[in-house]
């Protein structure tokens, strides 16, 4: 979810919608704004996309304050009720909320007995606490506070009082949330992105801080009222990488992008000699470390398999990777100098950040590699390693996950380096090598298109097989073509598909096999003459030198550890193409959220 807040001079309707349209990532079930005037608080709320919003919303009302929210549902289904924001029953007070409460029954249960509650959400717990405090008599500070102290959970908030139109209260804990800074206005948002037309200066809050917005100034202070005083930073976003120019969709834009993406990479992880280096005390600790822990969700996760590949053939040193949810409450049994690598574009994926909280608590180290720098998971690990990939909008993540291949690679290469291995090869000659490839990807889109429509046109399901590291990019190929065109389907370990789940192969069933790597190439082409002989439709992309008769791509041929920055491409291209055809909605898939800030 995204919360949006302005305090000014100016409509703060238009001001809140465009903000909200650019925090549409982080969820687009539901959505609402409310405004304040003379008249009081009015509230306009709408399942659905922040466009069914707008339609809704009455242009004749002038406010020159409010907040908003766009919601990615978790208690509670996505619909008109249940969207934010949310009102106490007298109406006084107004919250939008990012996060989820985890203590709200028992809230409820001790002290709003005989409220009727009008939603299924844990946020009107907040804001009916608010009232019956300050029905108590308590002032709209004094009460916002002691709720603050009850709860439990995470959460960014702007609140509205209808009896007090200089104010925004704002407060946030374990959620992200930032003020900007104008003249004669005030800003809040979950993300710099969504208030970068009216201004690049932002200060961050922490966790557990209470924030008086009004028109001139921010106030921070501690919950035990302590004030605090910190300077303001510049957002550094281009507003032309936030916009899509002349592509169709973002994920389109940001497939063709990847070129350039590793060539930045390369120059940014480049010292004074043009050699590749990263920071000496980020190459101190992953020397130090006896085995790196990478924890990641979704592409993000799919990224760490092939960094571990990475760290250990270059730098060898051990590494497992882990699902965020999982190891947070499953923790295995760590090694004595652990270091934890956490790789996430957003940098704000909770599940992730509940491991780092973890990680911290045992007194380990934490590096993030993000594409966010300023996001919580940067701020809160010792180390961080940018992706400079560029904002990534579309919710399915392309250049971002070529961006944590590449630094991934740089981080083993320069590594090996300093502990004295030979890796055998210049990386930065064969990422250069890689991206050219990449550009050879995105200028076929025709004959990309053209495999997507024989292939996913009509089908259901679809498998995708690999083995070593092309296992890894067919969970990554598989996961885009779930994500954005809803068929169904599975990447496999090349020799594994017979164990079971062969039973699903029938006659016409697409089987993409990604074949580039040599020692497996006899491998992987026997596996596809299994399913083929049981009537699937194989669609092969090897790599040149290892290519066949028959192969329906193949690839230039880049270094072997490097296949996976080029054969996902295709896989990205072959999606797109196949949820066009779908007439899916490419960049804002259904159910999905691009910065998945909930547990
Ligand atoms: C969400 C997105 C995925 C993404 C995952 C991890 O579920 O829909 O596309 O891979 O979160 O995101 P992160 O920002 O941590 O890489």
């Amino acid at each position: 979810c995204g919360i949006v807040g302005y305090i000014g001079e100016s409509d703060a309707k238009e001001i809140l919608l465009k903000g909200l349209e650019r925090l549409e990532y982080r969820g687009y079930d539901s959505a609402g704004i409310a405004v304040r005037n003379t008249d009081g608080v009015t509230v306009f709320k709408e399942k659905g996309r922040i466009a069914d919003l707008r339609a809704e919303v009455d242009l004749n009302v002038e406010a020159v304050t409010g907040i908003g929210h766009t919601r990615w549902a978790t208690h509670g289904v996505p619909n008109h009720v249940n969207a934010h924001p949310h009102q106490s029953t007298t109406e006084r007070f107004t919250l939008v909320h990012n996060g989820v409460i985890e203590n709200y029954h028992h809230l409820q249960r001790d002290y709003l007995e005989g409220v009727e509650m009008q939603s299924d959400t844990d946020t009107e717990i907040i804001v009916q606490l608010i009232e019956r405090f300050s029905k108590q008599g308590l002032s709209t500070r004094e009460a916002f506070t002691k709720t603050l102290e009850l709860l439990k959970g995470s959460y960014a908030l702007a609140l509205l009082d209808a009896e007090e139109a200089q104010t925004i209260y704002v407060a946030k804990n374990k959620s992200p949330l930032l003020v900007g800074l104008g003249e004669e206005f005030n800003v809040v948002a979950s993300d710099a992105m969504a208030m970068l037309q009216v201004t690049d200066q932002f200060v961050e809050l922490m966790d557990k801080e209470i924030v008086i917005v009004n028109k001139e100034s921010v106030e921070i202070y501690t919950l035990e009222g302590e004030r605090i005083h910190r300077q303001p930073f510049t957002a550094e976003i281009d507003m032309n990488d936030i916009e899509k120019g002349t592509y169709p969709h973002y994920m389109l834009k940001e497939i063709d992008e990847q070129p350039a993406v590793v060539r930045r990479i390369i120059q940014n992880y480049q010292d004074e000699n043009d050699e590749l280096t990263i920071e000496q005390d980020v190459l101190e600790a992953l020397k130090q470390a006896d085995r790196l822990y990478i924890i990641a969700a979704g592409t993000s996760y799919h990224a760490g398999l092939i960094g571990k590949e990475y760290i250990e053939k270059m730098a060898q040193i051990p590494v497992e990777v882990h699902i965020a949810s999982e190891f947070g409450y499953n923790m295995p049994l760590l090694s004595e100098k652990p270091l934890f690598i956490f790789i996430s574009q957003s940098g704000e994926t909770a599940d992730s950040r509940q491991v780092l909280v973890k990680v911290k608590e045992l007194g380990h180290p934490a590096l993030t590699i993000t594409n966010v720098a300023g996001s919580t998971l940067s701020r809160e690990a010792d180390y961080t390693l940018l992706l400079h990939a560029g904002p990534e909008i579309a919710v399915a993540s392309t250049k971002a996950y070529t961006a944590q291949l590449a630094v991934m690679a740089i981080l083993s290469s320069v590594t090996a380096k300093a502990k004295g291995i030979d890796i055998g090869f210049d990386l930065e000659q064969e990422l250069s090598i890689a991206a050219n490839a990449i550009q050879t990807q995105v200028d076929d889109k025709e004959n990309m298109e053209d495999i997507a429509r024989e292939y996913l046109a009509v089908t259901r399901n679809c498998f995708f097989i690999g083995r070593n590291v092309d296992y890894y990019v067919g969970l990554e190929g598989a996961l885009k073509l779930k994500e954005i065109s809803y068929i169904q389907a599975e990447g496999f370990a090349g020799g594994e598909l017979k164990h079971g789940t062969i039973a699903l192969i029938e006659e016409g069933t697409p089987v993409i096999a990604l074949a580039t790597q040599e020692a497996v190439n006899l491998n992987i082409r026997g596996n596809v003459k299994e399913v083929a002989a049981r009537g699937a439709y194989p669609c092969i992309i090897s790599m040149e030198g290892l290519a066949e008769e028959g192969d329906r791509l193949v690839l230039p041929r880049v270094h072997e550890l490097l296949t996976p920055i080029v054969s996902v491409i295709p896989l990205q291209l072959i999606s797109y193409y196949a949820a066009l055809h779908r007439d899916c909605d490419v960049d804002k898939p259904r159910n999905l959220a691009k910065s998945v800030t909930v547990e």
